[in-house]
């Protein structure tokens, strides 16, 4: 598999790589250009002292100066260096000198000889042409003089009487701006460098900022795949990891939950199962006892039978509640008629309430819903016998269904003795019964079969009237759009 990036190779690339070339770009072109225009404006000063310079000088009485007349110099010879000196001082450059057509010297502060050709004006033959052509015009080339330094050069063109081109003066000037031009560079170099140096150590700090929260919720990830569900998710400093660290510890919640719950299931199956399994154990062992004895008597050994068939069917009971409990099965949904379901309801528990002497009222009206009829017939039937399991003997059960605002209201009404208050908060977690032979799981089943439906399931009690309800979203309320 490819090594993937890391996010800090990449956060130092992304910032840092376009920071160097912008820097780069910016630095290369401004110094080109500053150089550019530096060298352009130093040309033009040093052809224009030449020029002024050349104005000054007499073509022909150059043209008079011959090898040796600076050994023992000439009026005119010792006229021009002079001149030549002049303008030296006045325009601070290094040199002046002045040459025929051919580049023969015939002055030169620097004291070259009269008639020595000038070797170093061969680099500016272009120059020369258009200065002799009777243009001034600056060397395009700088060079390096003896002291090291950059220098260069400016010519123009002397005239003679006739006004032909007869000779040029040169001046080279020293290209003193490259020394600020190399600070400027440096410094900029430096700032560049702490720059870079500030973004990649920003990089660095936003990769750690974001890798330690990336890194924590890794390893609370790993820590609810290992089981452990106790352990709280850290929260996470950035918009986006702050959701995911929310809905892994919404996750975690929901997963210690179900844990929790299936504990207790288990818990409560096995406590249940106990009870029924004792008394099979214990009758079994009085059937054998019977059975073994002398004079077995049947009828005492029928009545073991028939307690260790009691116990069986409990025990199957609880097996089947178990069962519907913790099944999830898919709603075959259908169009009903609440009045109609606490009809079918009520009469499936008449046989019981009569054997206790309690008798089922019904007070029903049409409320369409969408639902499993099945299911949903059973959590009422749950609710009907609750309240007959509730009720004293003589009184009455009242089953009600009605259209109640957006819902179809169901509600099952005893005269018993209410929830206790410190029930009240228990009633409907799985296994949790008062009564001797309950299961407790018939309210738990009961909601979670309304809320499957969209709907709710409470109740409000107290001592000698109790109502256990059931709502659910009417047909026409948008039930098939949900
Ligand atoms: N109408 C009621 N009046 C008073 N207490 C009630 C009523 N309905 C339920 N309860 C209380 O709620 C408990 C749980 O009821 P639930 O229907 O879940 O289980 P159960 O009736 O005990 O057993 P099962 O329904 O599984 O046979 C009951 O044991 C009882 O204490
Ligand atoms: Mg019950």
């Amino acid at each position: 598999m490819a090594t993937r990036a890391s996010l800090r190779t990449l956060l130092l690339a992304s910032l840092v790589l376009p920071a160097l070339v912008a820097f780069a770009t910016v630095g290369g072109v401004g110094y080109a250009l500053a150089r550019h225009l530096l060298e352009h404006q130093l040309g033009e000063e040093l052809s224009a002292v030449a020029g002024a310079c050349a104005s000054q000088v007499s073509g022909e009485l150059l043209l008079t100066i011959a090898p040796g007349d600076d050994r023992v110099p000439t009026r005119t010879f010792k006229h021009l260096q002079r001149q030549l000196a002049d303008t030296k001082e006045a325009a601070a450059v290094r040199r002046v000198f002045a040459v025929d057509r051919d580049g023969g010297v015939r002055a030169d502060t620097d004291g070259l000889p009269v008639g020595t050709h000038l070797d170093a004006l061969a680099a500016d033959r272009p120059e020369l042409e258009v200065a002799l052509a009777g243009r001034p015009v600056a060397s395009e080339v700088l060079f390096r003089g003896e002291d090291g330094r950059l220098y260069l050069r400016g010519y123009a063109p002397v005239r003679g009487a006739s006004g032909a081109v007869v000779g040029l003066v040169g001046v080279e000037g020293s290209a003193s701006f490259f020394a600020p031009l190399r600070a400027l560079v440096r410094s900029s170099l430096v700032a560049a460098g702490l720059a870079l140096l500030a973004l990649a150590l920003a990089a660095l700090w936003l990769a750690r900022l974001l890798t330690r929260p990336i890194e924590r919720l890794v390893r609370s990830a790993l820590r609810i795949g290992r089981g452990d569900l106790s352990t709280a998710v850290d929260g996470a400093p950035t918009h986006e990891l702050g959701i995911l660290s929310r809905e892994l510890e919404a996750m975690r919640r929901a997963l210690a939950d179900r844990d929790r719950q299936l504990k207790m299931m288990l818990a409560g199956v096995a406590h249940e199962v106990r009870n029924p399994l004792g008394g099979l154990e214990l009758f079994a062992g009085l059937l054998s006892e019977e059975l073994g004895s002398p004079s077995p008597s049947l009828d005492e050994a029928r009545a073991h039978v028939a307690r260790m068939r009691g116990d069986l069917g409990y025990l199957q009971r609880i097996v089947e509640d178990f069962l519907a409990f913790a099944r999830e099965q898919p709603l075959a949904e259908a169009d009903l008629d609440a009045g109609a379901l606490a009809h079918s309801a009520a009469e499936l528990v008449r046989g019981d309430a009569q054997a206790r002497g309690v008798t089922i009222a019904l007070e029903t009206e049409a409320a369409r819903l969408m639902g499993d009829e099945d299911l949903l017939r059973a959590a009422l039937v749950n609710l009907v016998k609750n309240a007959v399991q509730a009720s004293p003997a003589g009184a009455q059960v009242r089953v009600r269904a009605r259209v109640q605002g957006e819902a179809a209201r169901l509600e099952v009404e005893d005269r018993g003795p209410g929830v206790p208050a410190e029930a009240a908060e228990r009633i409907f977690e799985p296994f949790f019964t008062t009564r001797e032979k309950g299961t407790g799981l018939g309210l738990p089943l009961a909601r979670k079969i309304v809320r499957a439906h969209r709907g709710e399931l409470g109740f409000s009690s107290r001592p000698g009237e109790t109502i256990f309800w059931i709502e659910l979203p009417l047909a026409s309320a948008g039930t098939r759009a949900a």
